[in-house]
């Protein structure tokens, strides 16, 4: 089956509001009739980067949400007040989310329910850490955050979910994962979701890769077969970067 690809650019905790501004306006002219491309900036950027995009071709998303709708929760923002905005769909689960905010798999399915209540689309992160995969239980760790995190979840919720696989070894490093590595992993996840879903639901579902892609590796990763796009760091925060990803994406 083929599906349509996903460039997603994350910007995580960069870009000030005049930055947001210039780097949005040479976005803008970026379109890809094969992509879908997406940027998730930071809270405070959402709104305008939003409506400056509005006429374009691009979604833009939110990095994380908290999984109540409203209440005493400082500091946080829910799924209500993302679609307020014109926000459609989130990230969960991004490895920094797990690593320095401590979020759980238990914290990350209520995240994820609410999303999906509030008919959100979530980009469900996933990967494991270096020490991880050298003890050779890499498939386990993902097995266990897909179960714990989204494998709750009905059939027909799976529209609303994209999964992007990110070993965390691979994340702002250098150092990405090799073709046979990410093609492996990303056919265990979608024969994983078969088993628990079938096989139109794990046909359908897309499944990025994410960890040091850049302009010069884009092409051949997004090319394997059950790889269906790119979770975008580093290179996200330079337009022609970004740009050149999303074109070897849209030439595939
Ligand atoms: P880098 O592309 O900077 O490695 O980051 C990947 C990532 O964490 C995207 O969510």
């Amino acid at each position: 089956m083929k599906r349509k690809k996903i460039v997603a650019g994350n910007w995580k905790m960069n870009m000030n509001i005049d930055e947001s501004k210039n780097l949005v306006s040479q976005l803008k002219e970026i379109s890809a009739a094969n992509v879908d491309i997406k940027i998730a900036p930071s809270f405070t950027n959402l709104y305008l980067t939003n409506s400056l995009l509005e006429s374009s071709k691009i979604d833009v998303i939110s990095q994380d949400l908290h999984h109540e709708q409203s209440g005493a929760y400082t500091g946080e923002i829910s799924a209500d007040m993302l679609l307020s905005i014109g926000v459609k769909t989130s990230i969960v689960g991004h490895s920094e989310r797990r690593k320095y905010f401590n979020e759980s798999d238990i914290i990350l399915s209520k995240k994820v329910n609410s999303a999906i209540q509030n008919s959100m689309n979530v980009i469900f992160c996933i990967g494991e850490e270096l020490s991880e995969r050298n003890n050779n239980n890499h498939f386990e760790i993902i097995k266990s955050q897909l179960l714990n995190g989204i494998f709750h979840l009905e059939v027909s919720n799976f529209q609303n979910i994209i999964i992007a696989y990110e070993p965390v070894w691979a994340i702002g490093t250098g150092m990405t994962a090799s073709s046979d590595q990410i093609q492996e992993m990303h056919e265990f996840i979608r024969n994983l979701i078969k088993s628990n879903y079938g096989i139109e639901t794990s046909e359908s579902v897309r499944i990025l890769y994410g960890g040091s892609v850049k302009p010069n590796n884009a092409k051949e990763i997004f090319s394997l077969e059950d790889v269906d796009g790119g979770l975008i760091g580093g290179a996200s925060l330079n337009a022609s970067d970004f740009s050149e990803i999303v074109k070897a994406a849209n030439e595939l």
